[in-house]
């Protein structure tokens, strides 16, 4: 590779995420570009990849990890397939995205950060938000103090989809589905990465329909003594909402809207004149911007390119990427727990999490 090739990226998985965020956010990273689309599903794979211009379709998974193929390699399959594949992938010397959740046991979890450790490539796990513009200001924020003594966090993530939509592997929570693990690693990554904090005990309630897991909520200590908060649905209107509290003010990020970010003061409220015009500037301010990205999905769409731009740029400078393998396990531990917690009604100390999913029902 030269500083100036152009990596070559293959995607395993063919599905919703891939042909919805990661090919759209693809298209504008810079210094890479896909090469292969590999989904047994060949009807879908070779729709996707017409419709993404993607030159080289495969049925089976394996045969993109040969170096002719790609440089780097996107596991984007259902969450019970990452470990076998990341692995093959590592271990013939491919660069590695791994979709959340990373895995679905801590053996999996484990096997994948000892590839990781063992093979000189850059491995990262899928957690898009990390790349969110309000949200990395928001951490900037956390980071300088300005909320004083950090007390709690909370987080929403409502993502509303059909029965009909939903394939088999979405439907129960121990192949992968539902509000805990298909939905809550990513509030749990957000806990840790926002507060540099771990995450020690949980207590999960959770309700089945349908499916596991419709609606979740789960309460948690941190490490660093905050109290945090995931209320989750797969039934109820999109939002996904985070809320930091310290000691000396508070600040709200709406992840779906371009003006989102919101800092109060300890004795402000939302309603006072100071707020309302510092919302109002700030609206007018980000218009502009807001307008153009909105067809994109705005930052949350732009999150996802983020993620790749990063991934690509460690490749090109042989560094370690920030989301690591390790990240991704400490998120699995954390629903594992979960999982745990709302088929006991009892609180489940992170540390004596099982490790595999306790089934829903
Ligand atoms: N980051 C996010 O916000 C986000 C959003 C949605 C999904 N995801 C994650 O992305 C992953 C995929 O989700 P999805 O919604 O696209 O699922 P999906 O079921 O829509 O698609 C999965 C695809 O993988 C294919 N597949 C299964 N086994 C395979 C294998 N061995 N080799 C190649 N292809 C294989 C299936 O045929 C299917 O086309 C999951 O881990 C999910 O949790 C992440």
């Amino acid at each position: 590779m030269t500083a100036t090739s152009v990596l070559r990226i293959a995607l395993v998985g063919a599905g919703e995420v891939a042909e919805h965020k990661h090919l759209r956010a693809l298209r504008e990273v810079r210094g890479a570009t896909v090469v292969a689309l590999a989904d047994p599903d060949t009807v879908r794979c070779a729709r996707v990849a017409d419709r993404y211009g993607i030159p080289q379709r495969l049925s089976e998974a394996h045969a993109c990890f040969s170096p002719q193929i790609a440089d780097i390699v996107g596991i984007l399959t259902p969450p019970g397939t990452h470990a076998e594949l990341a692995i093959a992938a590592i271990e013939q010397g491919r660069h590695v995205l791994v979709e959340k959740p990373l895995a679905l046991t801590l053996a999996d979890c484990d096997a994948l950060v000892a590839a990781s450790r063992g093979n000189s490539v850059s491995t990262m796990t899928g957690f898009h938000m990390r790349w969110h513009r309000l949200l990395s200001r928001a951490r900037d924020l956390i980071a300088s103090g300005v909320l004083g003594r950090l007390e709690s966090i909370r987080g929403t993530w409502n993502s509303p989809r059909g029965d009909e939509t939903a394939p088999p592997w979405k439907r129960a929570r121990i192949t992968g589905g539902g509000a805990i693990v298909e939905l809550g690693v990513h509030l749990f990554d957000q806990w840790r990465w926002l507060t540099g904090a771990e995450v020690i005990e949980v207590f999960a309630r959770a309700r089945h329909g349908t499916r596991d897991d419709e609606n979740a909520t789960i309460s948690a200590t941190l490490s660093n003594g905050m109290l945090a908060e995931a209320v989750i649905s797969e039934r109820t209107s999109h939002v996904i909402e985070i809320e930091v509290c310290g000691d000396e003010g508070r600040l709200r990020v709406s992840c779906q809207r371009f003006d989102g970010l919101e800092v109060y003061a300890r004795r402000e409220t939302a309603g006072m004149m100071g707020p309302r015009r510092r919302a109002l500037v700030r609206t007018l301010r980000e218009l502009p911007r807001g307008i153009a990205r909105m067809r994109t999905l705005g930052d949350y769409g732009d999150s996802y390119r983020g993620e790749w731009q990063h991934l690509v740029d460690s490749v090109r400078a042989g560094g370690t990427p920030s989301c690591t393998m390790e990240d991704g396990r400490a998120a699995v531990l954390v629903a594992l727990a979960a999982a745990a917690s709302a088929a006991s009604g009892r609180s489940v100390r992170v540390a004596d999490a099982p490790t595999t999913l306790v089934a829903a029902r």
